[in-house]
């Protein structure tokens, strides 16, 4: 198609398959960065510069980049938490933010049931073993795991991804569910009977404890050493959220002096884990690289889905919208 005066124009700061890219390319002229690093970044800026819609994943968008984009009028991110945007400025400015709820929570629920499996039955210590060639005579004692099944979950969040667990372990492992969430949520007591109590009492009673909150100015060190001193010895705890949420260094010394049984993460303090965190160095962890929506499938709909919101905020009819007057939902970039 020849080049358009009159198309407006985007910014792509991530990888897109390339029929979504075609479909971008219908409606707008397209500045495409799969990645950005230094010898892009300069070109990134400039195309910044007059872009009004911008669609991307992993890009810590603050005051200092949106200032440098003042035509912007949409932001689609391929995600459905939204913690790296300064929403007071995209607010303030009246630029929509677009992000792609629902099509993910079933695939990051099944990560997070992952999680807990594999930390409760210890799932990859024991494969490693075998493939270490360690497997010589029947197991013991000392390798057992622990049942899943009718155990207590306690949920920290039950958002759509947390309601999608939940469902998960009530209907096909015949847990127990207890639940800490902002608001009630009468669909869960009634068909899983979810029972929404204070977080200390949930910390207190569960067997395993699931992070699954949005990160904000409120959840920020949510779970921290005194959090974790009301769990169970026993408890294993587990995160598919944002690793913020979490005192990293009140966890890691949790588990090194037996407050707590054992963790499954999926999200940390700092992304990528740096190889010499402690946290690497326990067989008690079962530790995965932000994977909680990376099947093919989910990726792919997730990136359709922004594309759509992205067409769909620049002709002037948006869905997806986040609620950037939200203060509150707000939080300061790491
Ligand atoms: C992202 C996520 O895909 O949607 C979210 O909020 O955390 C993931 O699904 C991940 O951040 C990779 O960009």
């Amino acid at each position: 198609m020849p080049e358009n005066t009159h198309m407006k124009k985007v910014v792509v700061h991530s990888a897109l398959p390339e029929p979504l890219l075609q479909q971008l390319r219908q409606h707008f002229e397209v500045a495409y960065f799969p990645q950005i690093d230094e010898t892009h970044r300069a070109a990134f800026l400039h195309a910044l510069g007059e872009a009004q819609g911008l669609l991307g994943t992993g890009l810590t968008v603050d005051r200092s980049l949106l200032a440098a984009a003042p035509a912007l009028k949409a932001v689609a991110t391929i995600t459905v938490g939204y913690d790296n945007y300064d929403l007071p400025y995209l607010n303030e400015h009246g630029i929509l933010l677009t992000n792609t709820p629902d099509v993910l929570s079933e695939a990051t629920a099944d990560l997070v049931f992952s999680l807990m499996l594999a930390t409760a039955r210890r799932v990859v210590e024991l494969a490693d073993w075998v493939r270490a060639g360690e497997w010589r005579a029947n197991i013991g004692p000392a390798q057992y795991g622990v049942n899943v099944y009718g155990k207590t979950l306690g949920m920290l969040g039950l958002g759509r991804i947390g309601q999608a667990i939940a469902r998960r372990a009530r209907l096909g492992f015949g847990m127990n569910i207890l639940y800490y969430n902002r608001s009630p949520v009468p669909a869960a007591e009634t068909t899983l009977q979810a029972r929404r109590l204070p977080l200390e009492e949930v910390l207190a009673q569960s067997d395993f404890v699931c992070v699954i909150l949005p990160l904000t100015p409120s959840t920020v060190h949510l779970m921290g050493a005194r959090e974790f001193s009301l769990m169970k010895r026993s408890a294993i705890f587990i995160n598919g959220a944002r690793g913020r949420i979490v005192d990293e260094a009140a966890l890691i010394d949790a588990l090194r002096k037996d407050i707590i049984h054992a963790a499954g993460l999926d999200v940390f303090e700092q992304e990528p884990l740096p190889v010499d965190s402690p946290l690497l160095a326990m067989k008690n962890v079962v530790a995965l690289p932000h994977a909680g929506s990376a099947t093919h499938e989910t990726r792919y709909a997730m990136a359709q889905l922004a594309v759509e919101n992205l067409i769909a905020a620049l002709e002037g009819r948006p869905q997806n919208l986040v609620p950037t007057s939200t203060a509150s939902a707000a939080v300061k970039p790491h």
